[in-house]
């Protein structure tokens, strides 16, 4: 047996929010089925590794952030986050494996995005958000041309021992800010 009614209510709850005159306070919806253009604005990227001795990594971390935004679904705007704390001993190394990282909520819209640093800095964003009683899938893919800057430091008064827990080296790497609107491909995916 087809499971109508409660059907009909599930649809009758989607489409509450578009046809109320009053859209909750926290947010604004526009017109929610028009294509988006994803908005993203002060991208950076960062990542340090420091050594304790020669031969010891002692820290290594890669961070990229930026805020996403897509004005034609919400005026709310999304922080994304993604974190690489591999053992790296070069910026190459970080975020060479794919993950999916996901976007902090920001309704109606659901995100998620990948980030590769090398060999050229490539972002993919991917945006679910329902209108309508469907459900779209937009998918975006920019390359971001990051302008970075690498600071290398070797403590010149480093001794072996090192009674002192004195750093060997460092070297941290700091890109950004980058604004950029990508428009994705959007299909209904329910
Ligand atoms: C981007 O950074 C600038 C400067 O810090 C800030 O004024 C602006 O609000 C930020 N944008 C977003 C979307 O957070
Ligand atoms: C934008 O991103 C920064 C961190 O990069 C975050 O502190 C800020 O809260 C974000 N802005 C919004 C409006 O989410
Ligand atoms: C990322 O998510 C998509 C589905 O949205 C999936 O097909 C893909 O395998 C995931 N990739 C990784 C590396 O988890
Ligand atoms: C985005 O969606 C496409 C198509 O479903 C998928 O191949 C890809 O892995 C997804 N990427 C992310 C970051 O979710
Ligand atoms: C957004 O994500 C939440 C949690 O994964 C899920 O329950 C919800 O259905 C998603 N909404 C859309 C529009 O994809
Ligand atoms: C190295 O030692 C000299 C002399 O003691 C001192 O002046 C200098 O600040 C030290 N440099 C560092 C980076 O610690």
């Amino acid at each position: 047996m087809f499971p109508l009614l409660p059907l009909l209510f599930l649809l009758f709850l989607l489409f509450l929010p578009l046809t109320t005159s009053h859209p909750s306070p926290s947010h604004t919806y526009t017109t929610p089925c028009n294509p988006p253009t994803l908005h993203i604005q002060n991208l950076t990227y960062t990542s340090s590794i420091i050594y304790s001795n020669p031969a010891h990594l002692s820290y290594a971390s890669a961070h990229l952030t930026f805020n996403l935004s897509t004005p034609s679904l919400s005026t709310l705007t999304s922080l994304c986050s993604a974190f690489d704390s591999s053992s790296q001993q070069s910026d190459a190394g970080f975020f060479a494996w794919p993950r999916n990282y996901t976007c902090s909520g920001a309704p109606p819209q659901n995100a998620t995005f990948s980030w590769a640093r090398y060999p050229s800095s490539v972002l993919s964003v991917n945006e679910t958000w329902v209108c309508g009683g469907h459900e779209y899938l937009a998918v975006g893919k920019a390359n971001v041309g990051l302008s970075c800057q690498t600071v290398n430091w070797v403590n010149p008064n480093f001794t072996w021992p090192n009674p002192g827990g004195e750093v060997y080296s460092s070297s941290v790497v700091t890109c950004g800010r980058v604004d950029l609107t990508i428009v994705p491909k959007v299909r209904i995916i329910r």
